[in-house]
Parts: structure tokens; sequence; C-alpha cells
């Protein structure tokens, strides 16, 4: 990045891999504009980051992020949309579906669909970044997590239309799919997990890099695989 003082956009910001996306930018000098429900007490609005308290499954909350960007009167070099859950869901079950299945979507889908449609005015032209945080499950579903599967094959390809429509403004769109990293999303199962840290910094790496995609780790190798042998992949996924 050719900018002195960088201004990064992450969401998902308290936990996991959001939280050490913060950490590395703040520690290699950028402004950080942090969201998520839970504020980080410890740097809350320091001089370096401002913290947006928001729930992004919501109209409102997308809104008052890019309310708080308008105000800062910064131009965005890095927009990540990295919030996200992940719920099972047992679709033999009807009872009380649709708003478990609305907010899962809203979340992962819409809001970084509505995010980036909204920010374009406020990304750097050239040279700004979206990063889109996806998965491998957006390749071959999780059974176990149907939505989730969904939203972030959605994603995925929403990631490319993105791509096309940007590049002529000179805004870049980054794919990032993590391999398994030791979050609260992944606790009590796997192994051999990545760590938070080593994911936020192999994004950083590929949007200074201006690449289209981050699979770093298993990541990489297990979409290769997906391109000669999807049936594999999705057997070995089925039972992650
Ligand atoms: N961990 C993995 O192995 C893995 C693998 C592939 C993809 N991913 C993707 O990587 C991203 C980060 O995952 P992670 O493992 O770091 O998850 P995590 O530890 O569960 O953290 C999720 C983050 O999203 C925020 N969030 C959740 N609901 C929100 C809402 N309604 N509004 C605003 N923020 C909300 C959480 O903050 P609050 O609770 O404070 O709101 C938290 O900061 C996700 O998109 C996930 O799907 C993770």
């Amino acid at each position: 990045m050719n900018v002195e003082r960088p201004t990064i956009l992450v969401t998902g910001a308290s936990r996991g891999i959001g939280h050490a996306l913060v950490a590395h930018y703040l520690k290699n000098g950028a402004y950080v504009i942090a969201a998520a429900r839970n504020v980080d007490s410890a740097t809350a609005n320091s001089g370096d980051c401002l913290w947006v308290q928001t729930d992004l499954s919501t109209s409102e909350g997308c809104e008052k992020v890019i309310r708080y960007v308008g105000q800062t009167g910064r131009p965005l070099d890095v927009v990540i949309h990295n919030a996200g859950m992940q719920q099972e869901i047992d679709l033999t079950d009807a009872a009380g579906l649709r708003p478990q299945i609305e907010a899962e979507l809203s979340l992962n889908l819409v809001a970084p669909a509505v995010l980036s449609k909204s920010l374009v005015p406020f990304i750097r032209q050239p040279g700004g970044v979206i990063v889109n945080v996806t998965s491998l499950v957006s390749r071959a579903p999780k059974p176990s997590a149907p939505i989730y599967s969904a939203s972030k094959a959605g994603l995925a390809s929403f990631s490319k239309s993105l791509r096309h429509q940007l590049r002529p403004l000179g805004i870049n769109v980054v794919e990032a799919v993590p391999p398994l990293v030791a979050t609260d999303m992944t606790a009590g199962r796997g192994k051999r997990k990545m760590t938070p840290e080593a994911m936020a910094e192999a994004i950083a790496q590929g949007v200074s890099l201006g690449r289209a995609q981050v699979a770093p780790g298993l990541s990489g190798l297990v979409l290769a695989l997906n391109r000669f042998a999807p049936g594999v992949v999705e057997r070995v996924l089925r039972s992650s």
C-alpha cells in the first residue's frame, strides 16, 4: 500500500480473525475502524482506532457503519468483511427456522453486499481494496451448516461480480478463504488449526500484493484439489 497511514475498516473485530486483523494493522501504523456488537474497551476509541458498536445483521447496523465512515472524512484503503456466524441447522425440524436463517444470511451475505455498495464512494480510487472472508464450504457445503455454506457460496460468487464491476474504478476485490482457524467459531473441533494472527498476516499480505484470492495453509491445497476432484473435497468437508 502506497499510503503513509492507510485507513482500514474491519467487521467482526472483537474476536478471532477480526481481532487479529485490528492488532496487525494497528501495529503497522494504520488507522482502524473496527465494527462488532461487543466493543473492545481496552482499545476503544484511541487516536488510532474507532470502534463502532453495531449489529450488522440489521439494516440500521449497516447504516451506522456507513455513517461513522462518512464522519471520519478519511478515504478507506481497505474494507474487510470478516464478521460471520455459523449455525448448525437441522432442516428436518421446521420449527422456528425463518429468524435463524435470516439472521445468518443477513450477517454473512447481505451485510457485505450492502456495505460494499454503499461504501464504494468512500473507498480510495484507484488503490482501494475490499476483502470478503468466505470459507472452503463455499466450494463444498457442510451439511450440518447449510445456511452458512450457502451464504459463503453466495459471498464467493458476489466477490467475482464485484471484482469485475469495481475494476474500472481501480478497486481490487480479494476473496480470503481461511483453513480451519483457532477461534470461537471452531472451538471443540478440528486439529492443527491456523492461528488467527497467521490468518490476519496472510490477508494483509494478499492485500498488499494485489491478489484476487488469499488461501493460506490447507485452503490452497483444498482449492487446488477441488478443481480436479470436487467429489473428494466434498467427502472430506462433509465430515469436518
Ligand atoms: N475460524 C475458522 O476456521 C474460519 C474458517 C473459514 C471461514 N471463517 C470466517 O472467518 C470470519 C471470522 O471468523 P472467526 O472464526 O474469527 O469467528 P469468531 O471468532 O466467531 O468471530 C466472529 C466475529 O464476528 C462478529 N459478529 C458476530 N455476529 C455479529 C453481528 N450480528 N454483528 C456484528 N458483528 C458480529 C463477532 O463479534 P461480536 O460477537 O462482538 O458481535 C466476532 O468479532 C467469519 O466470516 C467466518 O465465517 C472462519
